[in-house]
Order: C-alpha cells, then sequence, then structure tokens
C-alpha cells in the first residue's frame, strides 16, 4: 500500500471519531472532550494494533537476525523510513533518521553540526517563541563555545518581524533555528522566506516541524532547510519516536552522537569506522515497535488527505475563534493572519490553572501554563494561557461545549 494510492477524497468527522477508541470515553461523568492535541494527540485503532501485532506476531530485534522474525520486524521497520521519507519530500532514506522526538533531533544537531561548526563569536538565531526544546540547547552550546543567541521578535499579533530578522543576519551568523508552527500561538511562520535569507548569509537553517508536520503540506526540498525535525506523537503516532531529516552533504560529515551497537561499521580497540547512513546516527536497539506504528499514523493522514485535514481544522479554528471574541474579559493570544487550529487565551481575574480544573470538571482536556515558551508568555507579560488546540476528530459541537464550561467558569470566578 502506498500512501499516494490511499487518498480518500470525502471527508466525514463520525467515521475518523470510530477510529479513536479513546473518543468514547468519559471524564468525571462526562463524554471526553479532548483538546490538547499540541501537547500530543490521540491514536487511532490502526496505530494501537500495529503496536500489538508487532508484539503478539513478529517481536525481533532488526537488521542483524536472519531468522524470519527479524527480517519480518526489519521490513516493517525500514517501511516507515520510506513514508517519512514520502511525507517529508527527502530526496533519499539515508536523510531519515529516528530519534526519541523533536528534542532528541534539536540535541542531535546542537552536539554534533553545533560542536563542530559553532566557534567563539559565532551567532545562532532563534526565534521569540520557540519551545525550550528549541532555546536551551542552543544556549548550552553558546556557553560553552563563547558564542551569540540572538532572537528575532514578534508583533503584538504573534508574528515574527522579518525586517528585523533580516538585521540580525550577518556574516557570524552560522545557524537559523525556528519554529514552523508555534505551539503557544498557532502562528505559521513563513520558513520559505527565512531559510532563504539565513542561506544568503551563509548560515544553516534548522525547522522545528513539530507543531507544523500533522497540518501543512511539509517538502523539505522545497523548503531547502537543512535539518528538520518532528516528533510522531503529534502525527496520531506512539510517543517516544521521532525523525531528524538532514541534507545528506551534512550528516555525512558531521561527527557521531552516541556510540554503541548499530552504528559501526567496525570495532577495534585501536579504532572504530562507523555505519553509513542514516544508521551512524541511531546507536543502540531502536524504538522498534513504536516506528512500526509511526508507520501506520503516516498512513492514517495520508487516507484522511492532509487537504481534508486542514480544511477541517480551518473550519474549527473560525468557529471557535468567532465564539470566543464575543466572551467578555476574554482575550485571544496569537491573531496571527496566518495560523493553525490553536486558539490561546486569557481572561481577566482568572488565573488559567483555575480555568483548566473546572473545565476538566466537564470532561474538557485543554492545556494551561506557558507551554515551554516563558520566554514568549514574557513577551506578552502574562505567566501563561489556557490552550484549546484541535485534531481531526473534533467537531464544532465540542467548542460549543468548551465556551458554555467558560461561560460557566467565568461566572463562578470572576
Ligand atoms: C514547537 C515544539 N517544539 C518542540 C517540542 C518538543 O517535542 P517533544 O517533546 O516531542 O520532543 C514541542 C512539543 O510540544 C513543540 O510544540
Amino acid at each position: 500500500m502506498t500512501m499516494s494510492s490511499t487518498i480518500v477524497k470525502s471527508f466525514d468527522v463520525d467515521f475518523i471519531r470510530q477510529q479513536f477508541p479513546i473518543l468514547n470515553r468519559q471524564v468525571k461523568g462526562k463524554q471526553l472532550v479532548y483538546f490538547d492535541n499540541a501537547a500530543t494527540t490521540q491514536k487511532p485503532q490502526s496505530v494501537i494494533d500495529a503496536l500489538v501485532n508487532y508484539y503478539k506476531g513478529y517481536n525481533a530485534n532488526i537488521h542483524r537476525g536472519i531468522h524470519s522474525l527479524a527480517e519480518e520486524a526489519t521490513a516493517a521497520f525500514e517501511k516507515t523510513r520510506d513514508l517519512v521519507q514520502q511525507f517529508i519530500g527527502a530526496p533519499s532514506r539515508e536523510e531519515i533518521i529516528f530519534t526519541r522526538g523533536t528534542t532528541e533531533g534539536i540535541n542531535l544537531v546542537a552536539y554534533t553540526w553545533g560542536r563542530q561548526n559553532i566557534k567563539a563569536g559565532d551567532e545562532i538565531v532563534i526565534s521569540t517563541m520557540e519551545h525550550h526544546s528549541n532555546i536551551v540547547p542552543w544556549q548550552v552550546l553558546c556557553e560553552e563555545k563563547n558564542a551569540v543567541l540572538k532572537i528575532i521578535p514578534i508583533n503584538n499579533q504573534g508574528e515574527l518581524l522579518l525586517d528585523e530578522y533580516e538585521k540580525l543576519l550577518t556574516p557570524k551568523t552560522k545557524l537559523v533555528s525556528v519554529v514552523q508552527v508555534s505551539n503557544a500561538l498557532g502562528t505559521i511562520n513563513p520558513v520559505k522566506q527565512i531559510i532563504s535569507a539565513a542561506h544568503k548569509s551563509g548560515a544553516v537553517v534548522l525547522i522545528d516541524g513539530a507543531q507544523s508536520t500533522v497540518h501543512l503540506d511539509i517538502d523539505v526540498q522545497e523548503m531547502d532547510c537543512d535539518f528538520f525535525v518532528f516528533s510522531a506523537h503529534k502525527l496520531y503516532g506512539p510517543t517516544g519516536v521521532g525523525v531528524l531529516y538532514g541534507k545528506k552533504e551534512l550528516l555525512e560529515v558531521m561527527p557521531v552522537f552516541q556510540g554503541g551497537g548499530e552504528m559501526i561499521k567496525e570495532v577495534t580497540f585501536e579504532k572504530t569506522t562507523y555505519n553509513d547512513l542514516p544508521y551512524k546516527y541511531e546507536a543502540g536497539t531502536p524504538n522498534i515497535a513504536d516506528v512500526i506504528a509511526f508507520g501506520a499514523a503516516l498512513l492514517f493522514i495520508s487516507q484522511t488527505g492532509k487537504q481534508n485535514i486542514r480544511k477541517h481544522e480551518e473550519d474549527l479554528l473560525q468557529y471557535a475563534t468567532d465564539l470566543l471574541v464575543e466572551m467578555p474579559g476574554l482575550r485571544i493570544i496569537g491573531t496571527a493572519k496566518e495560523k493553525i487550529g490553536i486558539v490561546s487565551f486569557v481572561i481577566d481575574k482568572i488565573h488559567p490553572q483555575d480555568l483548566g480544573i473546572l473545565l476538566d470538571n466537564r470532561g474538557i482536556a485543554v492545556r494551561t501554563g506557558h507551554h515551554c515558551t516563558q520566554p514568549l508568555m514574557n513577551r506578552f507579560g502574562i505567566p501563561g494561557t489556557t490552550r484549546a488546540s484541535f485534531a481531526v476528530y473534533n467537531t464544532r459541537e465540542e467548542i460549543d461545549e468548551l465556551v458554555a464550561g467558560l461561560e460557566r467558569a467565568i461566572k463562578m470566578l470572576s
């Protein structure tokens, strides 16, 4: 089964919902309404089945075994690599490296490419709206190397100031590392423009695709990013798996990350030679079951159709925004022109955590707090927000439930 041959044109949210067993459960005696999708999405039955089938049917370690189980497991694991390659338009499967997630992908680049290429006085550019995962590894590197971290500012809508960005680029800029879609605001950043400007000044670019990959069409060749990272668990896949895409010419000359089995060609006590890509960066037994189940998640997305998913989520975003802006005392944080289905908001005199607890009492799961973007919260002068983030299985009726829950909470708390 290939991804393109399975795309279906029509979209039926009830049919989608039936594929997610967790959506049937009750929380505090109420039907679950799950709006914490930017933190992690729920998993369709096909992903759960893929996990169970592996453990029940062909659990074995991969790559080195010659018995049938090992061959079956290896084939299923490597098939996911091909699916990922297609999914993000990578030129070759050697450029797809399995990691534990976005965070590990960024750290891998910081510890390998970063340590090899960043020297005292060099500059790394990130933005105000980065997740802590795309701040801390670069801070650690800058401290170690005496390099400088520079920050792209944003406007009050939560959009990057591109003129200011271009002013930050100098011959000392070695890396630009930005998020494609903000997890706290929903802003879609113009990454093509950002990458092209960085390349003109000779910098390498990493794109954090943790939030974008599930919503937008990703083509790393068209984008021309040097590195692209994302996590399976935000794409209806399992936790503990992610992807680092890197251009082959960079990956080939970068030093190794972790040492151990799988990443070697030959080991003697005098010297070790390293394996070819992508295995050079996949030391030790990988997360076999979850990589296999990630393949099922990618098939679920391509069968549902990214266009369908995007259209449905845009409708939910518009519907929710129209209702929320009417609520007294409520202010949406993040009103960029280009957004995915995330609404972050604050309500006068109400702490997001209190709101979260009251909504949970009605079975509604939202995220409250700083969303691992404390510098962004500081920029807006707030400690945190309440965030509702939408996925393919959410409905307008669920948004009505959220609005009713908020109205009641406002009455109780203000
Ligand atoms: C934009 C962004 N970057 C990075 C991460 C970190 O992802 P993970 O925890 O899966 O490594 C997240 C997770 O919320 C995110 O939203």
